[in-house]
This record gives structure tokens, C-alpha cells and sequence, in this order.
């Protein structure tokens, strides 16, 4: 089937759909975010792409600090929910139930239902068009110790976390591989 040419567009899946907290632990706020991913592995780098009309804007440009909270899908409801309302208007974090913890690096609280928080410090913000780039270092990790073994391995994959694609929310499944193994040598059977 040949494919159809379409106008560029921001269609790009699966993207995250994350739990960005940014403001104070006294005075905090959360808004869903599909537009980030990571830029840079050394030093370790993001972005979150946030429209100037977002309540949440104008706090992450002054304080120059967010907090990027992985979702789960027994979070879905609440991440639908704190990407339709805005905290100029209501108090999202209460409303969700969510239960915040001061970050290590920054001023910027987490939220403990997710199992993963990326503490980050925005570098540079840059308007592209319907959306400010917050370009920013991840300058801590912290990790629900439930998921890290006696190993001390990160087991991501019992998260359950979510994922959002072309205006849907799916829970990530099957494991199909993991990195390098299409080229990996099989490990050799001793002969009977
Ligand atoms: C799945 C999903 C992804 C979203 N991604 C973004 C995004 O990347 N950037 C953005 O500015 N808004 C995004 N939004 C919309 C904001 O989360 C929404 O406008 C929110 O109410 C803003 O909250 P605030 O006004 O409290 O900051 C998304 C919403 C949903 C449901």
C-alpha cells in the first residue's frame, strides 16, 4: 500500500505521558506533559515543551526548576485529569490525592505515587512557535526502592508504566527484546 503525504504535524508515538510538578512543596502545581524526551545522555539532558498560557508556565520560567514524574496506567484517570484542568483554577494535587516529597536538587517536589522522578534545572528556554522549550539537566533520579533489587537494578519494566499515542493512553506490554539483542550471540549449550 503506498503511504499517504500529509502536512508535517506533531505525530510522533509513543510519547510519555508525564506528571511534570513544578512551584514550592507549600505552593505546588502539576500539569500532563507529552512533548519531552531526552537530548542528551552526558551531561544528562531533557526538555519539556510548555505552552505560555499554562498556569504552569510562568512558575517554571521564574523558578527554573521542574520535576518530570513517570505515570503509571493505574494513573491514567489522573493524568488525563491534571492535562484538562488547570491549577489557576483548582488544586489538581489535592483533588488526585497525590503525595509530594521534597526533591533532593531542587525546590520542586515529586510526587510518591510515581515510581520515577527526574529532578531538572532548565539551562535555556527558547519560544519555538505555540510552545516554550525548556531545555534542562537532569540533575537527580530518585527511584521507588519497591523496583530496585538486591542488586541494586532498576526493574522498570514492573512499573506498569503508561504511554500516550495519538491522543490515547496505552499500558505498556510484552517484552519483545532489549538493547543489542538482535545481534547478540546465542549462548552456546554444553553437549549432552
Ligand atoms: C496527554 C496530555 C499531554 C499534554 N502535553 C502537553 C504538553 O506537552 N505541553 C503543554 O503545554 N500542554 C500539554 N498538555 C495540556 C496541559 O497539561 C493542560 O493544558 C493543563 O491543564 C495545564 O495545566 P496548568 O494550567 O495547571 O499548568 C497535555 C495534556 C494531556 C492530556
Amino acid at each position: 500500500m503506498p503511504k499517504q503525504f500529509w502536512k508535517g504535524s506533531a505525530l510522533l508515538a509513543p510519547v510519555p505521558a508525564a506528571l511534570v510538578t513544578c512551584g514550592t512543596i507549600d505552593s505546588p502545581n502539576v500539569l500532563t506533559i507529552g512533548w519531552t524526551g531526552i537530548v542528551c545522555t552526558r551531561p544528562p539532558m531533557t526538555y519539556i515543551s510548555v505552552r505560555p498560557e499554562r498556569y504552569s508556565h510562568d512558575i517554571i520560567k521564574s523558578s527554573g526548576e521542574f520535576v518530570i514524574n513517570l505515570t503509571t496506567s493505574t494513573m491514567c484517570r489522573e493524568t488525563d485529569f491534571c492535562g484538562v484542568k488547570s491549577g489557576k483554577d483548582i488544586n489538581k494535587i489535592e483533588k488526585c490525592g497525590f503525595h509530594l516529597s521534597p526533591a533532593e536538587k531542587v525546590g520542586v517536589p515529586m510526587i510518591d505515587e510515581c515510581p520515577v522522578s527526574l529532578e531538572c534545572k532548565v539551562t535555556e528556554s527558547k519560544l519555538l512557535g505555540s510552545h516554550t522549550m525548556f531545555l534542562a539537566e537532569i540533575v537527580g533520579i530518585d527511584v521507588d526502592e519497591k523496583y530496585i533489587d538486591s542488586k541494586g537494578k532498576l526493574n522498570l519494566q514492573q512499573c506498569g508504566l503508561m504511554a500516550y499515542a495519538h491522543g490515547e493512553y496505552f499500558a505498556l506490554g510484552r517484552k519483545l527484546g532489549d538493547f543489542g539483542w538482535s545481534v547478540r550471540k546465542k549462548k552456546k549449550h554444553p553437549k549432552k
